[in-house]
């Protein structure tokens, strides 16, 4: 039985089977190791690779490579799941997990009694981080999913100033990890100001690099019998496009493939790849669903746009510029879209990050066979008059102040509905200010 070298489904935790991300670690441990013990920030898509990049600060050998004494201390938890937590199980959780690592007697001892009061007194969580300090130790909490507690609003703005102080006073550095920036998930704008956000540098992750991606397969494939045409390698980077995840699994069948009798040689290349893009896609698309209904109304525009437009023009590439033709407000979309890996810039040009992901998405909207709660036409009736009251508000305010002589030339320009909410904005300013 031949192994497969490739692996899907769960963080890599075995340091042989974790690839490259070396500027990202450099980073996260210059921070850590200077004067000030500083946190980071991970932001990345789910399945990036956030988790595998945090479990090295948990591999021994890792931790030695990149000059850590034992007086760092690493305290792994992911909060995923865990919306509704308050800020003394938050407390009494990331103490619980502290106490086994702490090898002093005494500071353990002390831990245990903080823990298992009813109420965590933050008194004594900052009088015990700074015995750690005293004694020369630094603490790294490893906050895998921390969105999940940024939303939460049992957290508020004391929370907050309460971890900052710990941080910027004492020897503790926390590494997060979030999909998107932590900032985006604040539950009001008093936590969005807060300067706990400061503390941190943003760290985000990419797909790899083309030559990341190719030599990530090559050295997989070293020591097993199986060795990727250079045709079926290039195949599997434009499926899976240089995302950690979706590379594994591409890379995971088309290893089986090889292995099988069916499908290996040169000879079969068709069947060999159709097998794998269907159980590509059978294991990708649950991951689709999510970044697809993870995505605001403006990011969905921009990826069927996107989409849409690389479909009819396969060979061209898609500028910024076509996008804003179909979408005015492609800009602010494009950003984060990039950000969460799901579009990829090449040559000042943009492209979803896997065909299979842009087939998906058409596929999505044009999906008439799911059930809708109201017919086509009420629908029609609930959204004309929504619109018609849109239009009519807006077109009110501006004439309103207008010349009469001109309310045909600005209703005109009001009737355009691209640019008919900064026409308003642009009229609303100058009367304010007039
Ligand atoms: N550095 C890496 N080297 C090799 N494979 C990786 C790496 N990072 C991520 N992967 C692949 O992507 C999958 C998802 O990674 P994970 O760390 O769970 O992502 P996230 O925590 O961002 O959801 C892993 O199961 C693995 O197959
Ligand atoms: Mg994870």
């Amino acid at each position: 039985m031949i192994t497969n070298p490739f692996h899907y489904g769960k963080p890599v935790t075995d340091p042989d089977h974790f690839f490259g991300r070396r500027r990202e670690i450099e980073q996260i441990v210059t921070r850590l190791q200077n004067v000030a013990c500083e946190s980071s920030s991970i932001v990345g898509e789910r399945r990036i690779g956030k988790t595998s990049l945090l479990q090295r600060f948990l591999s021994p050998a890792a931790l030695e490579r990149h000059g850590f004494t034992s007086e760092y201390v690493f305290v792994y938890l992911s909060f995923e799941g865990f919306s509704h937590i308050t800020p003394t199980r938050f407390w009494q959780w990331v103490l619980e997990e502290l106490e086994p690592k702490t090898e002093n007697t005494q500071l353990r001892e002390q831990i245990a009694l903080i823990r298992q009061a009813d109420m965590v007194d933050l008194f004594e969580v900052r009088r015990l981080f700074d015995q750690f300090t005293r004694k020369g130790l630094r603490i790294v909490f490893l906050f895998d999913e921390f969105e999940y507690v940024i939303r939460n609003k049992n957290f508020d703005a004391d929370f907050y100033g309460g971890l900052r102080h710990l941080a910027t006073n004492y020897n503790l550095a926390l590494v997060t990890s979030s999909s998107r920036e932590l900032i985006y998930y604040c539950h009001s704008a008093e936590i969005a100001g807060s300067p706990f956000f400061n503390i941190f540098a943003n760290i985000t992750l990419k797909p790899f690099t083309q030559e990341e991606a190719c030599l990530l397969i090559k050295e997989y494939l070293e020591g097993t019998p199986v060795s990727f045409s250079r045709e079926d390698v290039a195949w599997l980077l434009h499926i899976a496009g240089c995302h950690p995840y979706f590379l594994q699994i591409a890379g995971f069948f088309m290893f089986d493939a090889y292995t099988r009798e069916e499908y290996a040689g040169p000879e079969k290349v068709d069947r060999r790849r159709k097998y794998v893009e269907e159980r590509f896609e059978e294991n990708a698309i649950p991951n689709f669903v999510y970044y697809w209904g993870h995505s605001e109304n403006g990011e969905k525009i921009t990826l069927a746009a996107l989409a849409l437009q690389s479909k009819r023009y396969p060979d061209r590439t898609i500028t910024a510029d076509d996008l804003k033709r179909l979408y005015t407000q492609v800009e602010s979309a494009l950003s984060p879209l990039i950000k969460r890996s799901l579009v990829v810039e090449h040559d000042a040009g943009y492209h979803l990050f896997s065909p299979v992901f842009q087939e998906w998405i058409i596929g999505e909207l044009t999906d008439v066979s799911v059930e809708s709660e109201m017919t086509l036409e009420q629908w029609l009736e609930d959204y004309q008059r929504k619109l018609v009251e849109r239009v009519y508000e807006r077109t009110r305010e501006v004439i309103s102040r207008v010349n009469p002589k001109y309310w045909e030339v600005v209703g005109r320009w009001l009737s355009n509905s691209k640019n008919r909410e900064q026409v308003a904005e642009l009229f609303a300013w100058l009367f304010r200010t007039k």
